[in-house]
């Protein structure tokens, strides 16, 4: 039944999205695939209030980051598989939180960004093409300098779960930039999600990585000055 009314919440307009989005609840959250990540996040934000969050890929689960963290930034990678659309509907959503902003980064001129998708949705790795890594590297600039200047402070955390789905190559160009990296579908080891390659995420020796394998699953990189969080987060998971 819940998962009946975010489906259909899915489908319907921009002014009915607008009226119920408010209205969702954590259980309904954390029962659908597409935002299970709000059952690790509670659990997170019980332990540790973030300054800010940045997002990429909104969606309903946005609104248990707004409900948690004193800044939220949605910033939308826009493909040319989803376009604008999707962002736009979302806006009409969130856009009378006062906490709350979104913007975009078009990467649908960005021929090799875009080839590496292509070679990520066939499984395979995207690493070879002839400046991916650069790109991925500027990208992940990118997003770090509007993040930090619309929020006008630096970002604290940041949550992968993009309609770009290299989105391994980001976890990985994001260590060493923010201490605290979180990213959704991780359990994705087959199938169409496969394509997210997080099987080549190499983490740091500074960074700790904790996963919740419940659902689709969430893992958190969190870098190891963050001791105490580390701690707690790991004992909370058992
Ligand atoms: C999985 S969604 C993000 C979910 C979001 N983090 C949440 O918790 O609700 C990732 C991306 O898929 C793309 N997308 C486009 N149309 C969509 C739709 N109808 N439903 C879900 N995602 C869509 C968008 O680019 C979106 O940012």
């Amino acid at each position: 039944m819940k998962k009946k009314l975010l489906m259909a919440l899915c489908s319907c307009s921009c002014f009915c999205l607008e009226a119920k989005v408010d209205r969702l609840e954590y259980k309904e959250l954390s029962e659908w695939r597409m935002t299970d990540h709000v059952e690790p996040f509670s659990k997170f934000f019980m332990l540790y209030k973030p300054k800010n969050i940045v997002e990429l890929g909104l969606g309903f689960g946005t609104v248990n980051f707004i409900r948690n963290c004193d800044k939220v930034l949605s910033l939308e990678l826009v493909v040319p598989r989803f376009g604008m659309k999707w962002f736009n509907e979302c806006t009409q959503c969130y856009k009378d939180f006062d906490t709350w902003q979104g913007s975009t980064i078009d990467i649908c001129e960005n021929l090799v960004l875009l080839e590496g998708q292509r070679v990520s949705y066939l499984f395979e790795n995207p690493s070879k093409i002839d400046f991916y890594l650069e790109e991925i590297n500027n990208l992940s600039n990118l997003i770090l300098g509007k993040g930090n200047m619309l929020l006008s402070e630096e970002i604290e955390v940041i949550f992968i779960d993009s309609g770009f789905i290299c989105r391994a190559d980001l976890v990985n160009a994001f260590f060493g930039k923010v201490p605290i990296i979180v990213a959704h579908d991780t359990n994705s080891t087959n199938g169409f999600y496969k394509g997210y390659g997080y099987s080549r995420i190499t983490v740091p020796e500074d960074y700790e990585r904790i996963h919740f394998s419940k659902g689709q699953g969430t893992t958190f990189f969190i870098r190891k000055d963050y001791q105490n969080l580390i701690h707690s987060l790991n004992e909370y998971k058992l």
